[in-house]
C-alpha cells in the first residue's frame, strides 16, 4: 500500500487506517504510522484521481507554504498521492452548520470571515507572484478550510487562472445550497461575506453576484432543477438582501 521508499525514509514498521474523509473525487484518509522507535505519527493520505491533479496540488501547497500561509505541510508525495500533516479541527462547513443550528447571530461571524479574507488575500498574492498572473483556487467550498488555532486551507488540485470574483461567487452559491438550502440565516451569512470578504479584497459585488448566479444555474442542471428553481423563487426576500 505505501511505497518502500516512504517506509524506509520514516522507518515505518506498521500503520493503521484511522478514518476516511468525505471526498467525491479522491480517496482521503487519516492514518497512524508507527516507526521503529515506536513513535506514532498521524498523517493524512490523499490518493488523487489523476497524476496531473496530484502534481498541481503538490506545487500549490509548496508555493503557499513557502509564502507563510497556513496549509498542511507535505510529508511525502508521489505521482498519485500526497501524504501530509493532519490539521486537527473542524471544517468551516461543520462550523457553519453548528452556528446555524444554534441560531448564532450572523454578526458574530465577522471575526472568522475577516480571518478567511486575510487567508484568501495572502493566497491570491502568493499565487500571482509565483505564476505571474491572477490565479484562483477553483474549488472554494467550506469543506476545504479547517478551523484550528487559525484557518488552514486545503485542496488545491483545481487551482487555475481566473479572477477572485469567480471563487467568491462559487463560495456564496455553495453556502446558499448547503442543506437546509436557502434559509434566511444563509442569506444573512452571504450578506456578511459581501460586507467582509468582498470588501476586504476590494472585489466587485456585481461580478461576484453574477458568478454566484452562474454557479447556481449550473448546480440546478446537475442536481434537481425543480427544487432549486422553487427555492430561488420562494426566497426573493433573501435575494434582495444580497443583490448588488
Ligand atoms: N491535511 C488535512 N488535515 C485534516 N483534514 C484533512 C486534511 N486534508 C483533507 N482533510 C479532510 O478530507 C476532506 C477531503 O480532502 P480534500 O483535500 O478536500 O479532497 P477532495 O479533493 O476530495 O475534496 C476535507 O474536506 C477534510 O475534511
Ligand atoms: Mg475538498
Amino acid at each position: 500500500m505505501f511505497e518502500l521508499e516512504f517506509c524506509k525514509k520514516f522507518n515505518i514498521v506498521s500503520y493503521q487506517l484511522e478514518k476516511r474523509f468525505y471526498s467525491k473525487k479522491n480517496e482521503v484518509a487519516l492514518y497512524s504510522f508507527c516507526d521503529a522507535k515506536n513513535n506514532l505519527k498521524k498523517w493524512v493520505v490523499k490518493h488523487f484521481s489523476s497524476p496531473r491533479r496530484c502534481r498541481k496540488e503538490a506545487k500549490v501547497l509548496k508555493i503557499l507554504s513557502s509564502s507563510g500561509l497556513a496549509v498542511p505541510g507535505i510529508i511525502y508525495s508521489t505521482n498519485h498521492c500526497i501524504i501530509m500533516e493532519y490539521i486537527q479541527g473542524e471544517t468551516l462547513l461543520a462550523w457553519l452548520e453548528k452556528s446555524e443550528q444554534t441560531a448564532a447571530p450572523v454578526a458574530g461571524t465577522t471575526g472568522l470571515l475577516t480571518a478567511l479574507a486575510s487567508w484568501l488575500q495572502d493566497a491570491y498574492q502568493a499565487l500571482h507572484r509565483a505564476y505571474g498572473h491572477s490565479m484562483i483556487l477553483g474549488d472554494v467550498n467550506l469543506r476545504n478550510f479547517i478551523l484550528s488555532e487559525c484557518i488552514y486551507g486545503l485542496d488545491f488540485e483545481e487551482c487555475r487562472a481566473g479572477s477572485p470574483e469567480e471563487d467568491l461567487g462559487r463560495l456564496c452559491a455553495f453556502v446558499l445550497t448547503y442543506n437546509p438550502g436557502f434559509t434566511l440565516w444563509k442569506y444573512r451569512f452571504v450578506a456578511a461575506i459581501k460586507n467582509v470578504i468582498a470588501a476586504e479584497l476590494n472585489l466587485s459585488w456585481q461580478r461576484v453576484f453574477t458568478e454566484m448566479l452562474k454557479e447556481l444555474e449550473q448546480m440546478s442542471k446537475r442536481r434537481n432543477e425543480q427544487n432549486m428553481q422553487a427555492a430561488l423563487r420562494g426566497n426573493e426576500h433573501g435575494f434582495r438582501l444580497i443583490s448588488p
